[in-house]
């Protein structure tokens, strides 16, 4: 669909949209700030795992595990220091995401990418060399500083770059990526275990870097994106990027309507002060509740904890790490049928199918480990039932990875105005690594307090959740992103927050009870 502006079901407008070579090419390096994410969160589980590691830098854990091997099985595992490791890394990236919103409004988009990467090879490199447990936190928190940049400043690229009937699909990359690096890390993982001597944690701990090495590269030969160069005043080089990405010389409404939003960006001085005014009160709500709904539907307990949670079904160490390796495929496919359908089914089906699926998954998981170990937290697990209980494992990450996954980046990413999109974007960050932080730090005591009732509890927010997109979630498929405020303006709730002539969200067009 080449040239001519075309008025959209909610009343905008829409570009020209089709998939061009550098479009794909710049959205593919782009994404692969997603492996970074996605290589750390798979890579820590295992390695929290290997008996190797834990008797090096966290010996009494181990002791306790050895210990425990025949009581509570809900219990084995419980140590706040071995979750600190873990989670370390997602308070760093929480505190980074307030700087990388600065670099990326001032700098643009790509500096806080290469940031990111850099950081995170410092991380990898400190990590994979650790001799003591300081060290290792030291390392976290570097890598953590990498997250931070990254996944503050690759999904805004994304959203920005892609023409909006692609918009879902071209975001859904990072996400791919995610899980593309949380699978390398649970392959590497199965290997490195197996390494006589019982150093093959470094390994693992250490390739982080090859990740971080391609989005450095990645991000210096990158163009910045023609909605950032414009707001930093490179107006021609913008036009140029524009035409490239969209691969027609056709693209002045586009270009005109960036510009407009750009001027009533650049009258607001505060971001952080704007975006807390009523006009932005739903863009606000909505980026704010769905990162901090995307980790209470539990998914990083299985992310982090698969192999240390099959172990304490009663798999042993190779099965445990095999069975992390079979979630990290099911993550990956299921993904990609979130990049086929988000552009064609919306993103409210997605989330409301996905939802569902996850909500059954839980309770019955919930319930077989009820009927296995009761709440005393002794038995044995029949191989049958464990892998029964896999398969819905499974179920529940598929649901996952084609409904909250991918969109609780995506969303966050496309609702807001230019002007407060980068503050935004750092709000859904810092909810996401903050209740990521709380649950990688929690889920061993819930475990051992709320033992099988902790699926329930996920499920409980599973309902919740899912009823909080069927009431107030407006469908964002295929609008251009400078044009999102209509969607708001006519949602049955919203719309008495925002009104249909504040364009572009913000300047000085004001809305109702501004
Ligand atoms: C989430 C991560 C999660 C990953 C799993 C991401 O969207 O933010 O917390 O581990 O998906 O694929």
């Amino acid at each position: 669909m080449a040239g001519g502006v075309v008025v959209n079901a909610a009343g905008g407008k829409t570009y020209p949209g089709r998939m061009t070579a550098f479009v794909f090419f710049t959205c593919l390096v782009a994404s692969s700030g997603g492996l970074i994410f996605g290589y750390d969160i798979g890579i820590s589980g295992g390695v929290t795992s290997m008996d190797s590691f834990l008797k090096e830098f966290f010996p009494s854990v181990y002791a306790k595990a050895e210990a425990n091997k025949d009581t509570n099985q809900y219990c084995k595992f419980d140590s706040q220091l071995l979750t600190l490791f873990t989670s370390s890394l997602y308070l760093a990236a929480l505190a980074t995401s307030f700087v990388a919103a600065s670099v990326t409004r001032v700098f643009g988009r790509k500096w806080s990418m290469f940031c990111g990467g850099l950081t995170f090879m410092a991380g990898s490199v400190l990590n994979g060399a650790a001799t003591d447990v300081l060290m290792l936190i030291m390392g976290r928190i570097l890598l953590g500083v990498g997250v931070g940049f990254a996944n503050q400043s690759v999904p805004l690229y994304l959203s920005e770059m892609a023409p909006a009937k692609l918009r879902g699909m071209l975001n859904i990359g990072f996400q791919l990526m995610t899980t593309i690096g949380i699978l390398a890390a649970n392959l590497i993982n199965f290997w490195t275990v197996s390494i006589p001597g019982g150093w093959g944690w470094r390994i693992g701990l250490g390739l982080a870097g090859v990740p971080a090495l391609i989005i450095t590269v990645g991000a210096l030969v990158l163009p910045d994106t023609p909605n950032s160069l414009i707001a930093r005043g490179y107006n021609d080089d913008a036009k140029k990027v524009l035409v490239k990405i969209r691969g027609t010389d056709d693209v002045h409404d586009e270009y005109d309507d960036m510009v407009a939003a750009s001027e009533e960006a650049s009258a607001i001085e505060h971001p952080w002060r704007n975006i807390l005014e009523r006009r932005y009160r739903p863009q606000l709500t909505v980026a704010a509740l769905i990162p901090f709904f995307q980790q209470l539907t539990g998914i990083n307990v299985i992310m982090f904890y698969a192999p240390v949670l099959f172990l304490t079904i009663g798999f042993g160490d190779d099965a445990s790490l095999m069975a992390a390796v079979i979630t990290g495929l099911v993550n990956m496919f299921a993904t990609v049928v979130s990049i086929v359908c988000v552009d064609r089914l919306g993103r409210r089906a997605l989330f409301l199918q996905g939802g569902t699926q996850m909500f059954i998954s839980q309770i019955v998981v919930g319930t077989l480990i009820a009927l296995q170990f009761g709440t005393a937290g002794v038995g044995e697990m029949s191989r049958s039932n464990a892998w029964l209980l896999v398969l819905f494992i499974c179920l529940y990450v598929a649901g996952f990875a084609w409904s909250w996954g991918p969109l609780g980046w995506l969303v966050p990413s496309e609702v807001f105005a230019l002007e407060v999109r980068s503050a935004g974007q750092s709000i859904a960050v810092c909810v996401n690594m903050t209740l990521t932080f709380i649950i990688g730090q929690s889920f061993l005591t819930m475990l051992c307090t709320m033992k099988f009732g902790l699926f329930y509890f996920f499920a409980g927010w599973m309902f919740v959740m899912t009823t909080f997109i069927a009431l107030f979630l407006p469908e964002t498929k295929g609008v251009p992103i400078e044009e999102m405020n209509l969607v708001w303006s006519q949602h049955w709730f919203w719309g008495k927050y925002v009104t249909a002539d504040t364009q572009h969200g913000g300047g000085s067009r004001r809305s109702n009870g501004v």
